[in-house]
């Protein structure tokens, strides 16, 4: 909610006479509008308000959790910003994504939306959606502003929104005057780092930013993240779906991979994101599509490299649903169709330790317990090859085998890719898994091109395999299933949908 992203510069202006007439401008210069133009321009449009709007499927489960948000901050206003629109440059921007933990709370996506949680004299809270509402025609908004409807696409009208999130809901452009007169004595949070506009006027509300107001914003980010670690039946449904997209991603990638030895890394970066932009609302986080020695960098996004016979092709992918929850999936594939000896030593070893920490995952066991099962199977196996010396004990506590492991075993997955980061470390990183918890399991082996302490024949071979997992009542459920992990799976699955060259 920065001033550009405002048409009346987020400011409240009271509706009616008090709004802002707009000038066309282009390229820096006022254009002019004959008197004409802008009188027909107002006239001659239909009534598209919609009366039979019902509720988004999730609002039963956006309001369970408001009420276990209000009840963890009684007496206190809390403010949840959607964030708004960033420049990319000059008059263009990035593609939106409303903020995590507003999504979570309203089932909202729209820009500039936010939540404020009133306190009641009698306890709980009024919820209200702050959102923009349809633009103004009478002052030439909707086609003059450069984010009017006209431009931007037609937006739901205030009553539409409050019948779709089941929400009592206003015009954001009263918010700011709104905060800004609020009552003093109401202690007040906000989820920081989405609006710095509404950041400053809570923390003028506040009386200046301090250490102790930035310390209560980040237990509201703690609760939020706390809540959010044990997924509902409706949102395992989300993740599933954007798996199960996912899934056919990988699909697709499989099918052009000699479109892709033609071409670059890009080709698969692209088929993939094809496939995310048509089934849900984008990719998750940027894919890696790293082939040969870039497999070994872990976050390769530049996916500008060749794709070689020979190569090992490292994917990491996941499709972001329409409702913002993502997958998070690796498979690491023979571009020639079958591994090599030693590239299949090495995929085994990985397959081996992904199986063993898959196996430890059960509810009450400790969230870090599928790691360490996970590298100690790779300290093993790298003892068994020469490269470590045991006893694996030593190598363990030590943590030598993370020249080459690197990176953690998995996260919390949701909404977020890596979910809940900020969740308290004794519900999560030191704390035990439960039923509804989504993480991935994701162990990976990287020999670095210039690493003199291995044999050449591994140096620049780098293989992950990453699936998503559901915890249940008794066990767990891989969800990324219907994709091979098998080293002769995964063979047999490049022979059945790879084109032959
Ligand atoms: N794609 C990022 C990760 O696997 O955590
Ligand atoms: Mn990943
Ligand atoms: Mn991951």
């Amino acid at each position: 909610m920065t001033e550009q992203q405002r048409p009346d510069g987020g400011r409240a202006q009271g509706g009616g006479t008090d709004e802002p007439v707009f000038r066309p401008r282009k390229n820096g210069q006022e254009q002019s509008v004959s008197e004409e133009l802008s009188a027909w321009m107002r006239t001659g449009w239909a009534d598209t308000e919609k009366r039979d709007v019902r509720p988004i499927e999730q609002a039963r489960h956006t309001a369970r959790r408001r009420s276990e948000l209000s009840a963890r901050f009684p007496g206190e206003r809390l403010v949840v910003p959607a964030g708004g629109l960033k420049t990319r440059s000059n008059d263009t921007e990035y593609p939106f994504r409303a903020a995590t933990d507003y999504v979570y709370l309203s089932g909202d996506q729209s820009d500039d939306g936010c939540l404020v949680f009133e306190p009641h004299e009698g306890g709980g809270h009024e919820v209200t959606a702050y959102l923009r509402p349809r633009s103004n025609r009478e002052n030439g908004e909707f086609w003059l502003d450069g984010h009017g409807e006209l431009w931007s696409g037609r937006r739901n009208s205030l009553a539409e929104s409050s019948a779709l999130l089941g929400l009592t809901v206003h015009d954001v452009r009263e918010l700011p005057a709104l905060l800004e007169k609020a009552a003093g004595g109401v202690a007040t949070r906000i989820v920081r780092g989405h609006d710095a506009a509404l950041e400053q006027i809570v923390d003028e509300l506040r009386g200046g930013a301090t250490e102790e107001s930035a310390a209560r914003d980040e237990e509201l980010a703690v609760a939020l993240h706390d809540m959010r670690l044990v997924k509902d039946d409706w949102e395992v449904e989300q993740l599933q779906k954007a798996v199960d997209a996912t899934v056919r991603g990988f699909n697709d990638v499989v099918a052009v991979l000699p479109q892709a030895k033609a071409t670059s890394e890009r080709y698969i970066e692209g088929t993939f994101f094809l496939r995310a932009r048509v089934e849900g609302n984008d990719v998750g986080y940027g894919t890696i599509a790293a082939s040969g020695p870039n497999a070994t960098t872990l976050h390769w996004v530049r996916n500008d490299g060749p794709v070689r016979e020979g190569d090992l092709l490292l994917l990491d992918a996941g499709v972001e649903g329409t409702e913002l929850y993502t997958a998070d999936v690796t498979r690491t594939l023979p571009v020639s169709g079958a591994f090599t000896e030693v590239q299949r030593r090495v995929y085994d070893l990985v397959y081996a330790s992904q199986e063993a920490a898959i196996a430890s995952l059960a509810p009450g066991r400790p969230f870090r317990e599928y790691h360490r099962v996970a590298q100690r199977v790779l300290a093993e196996g790298l003892i068994e090859w020469g490269l470590l010396e045991g006893p694996v004990d030593r190598v363990v506590e030590l943590g030598l085998q993370r020249r080459y492991t690197l990176h953690g075993t998995g996260h919390m997955l949701g909404l977020d890719v890596h979910d809940c980061a900020r969740a308290r470390t004794e519900e999560h990183l030191y704390g035990e898994l439960r039923p509804g918890m989504v993480l991935t399991v994701e162990p990976g082996l990287y020999f670095q091109p210039d690493d003199l302490t291995v044999p050449e024949e591994l140096r620049g071979i780098g293989v992950r395999i990453e699936d998503d997992v559901l915890i249940t009542e008794d066990g767990s459920r891989v969800m990324s299933a219907g994709l091979p992990r098998a080293s002769a799976d995964v063979e047999a699955w490049l022979a059945e949908r790879m084109p032959k060259a």
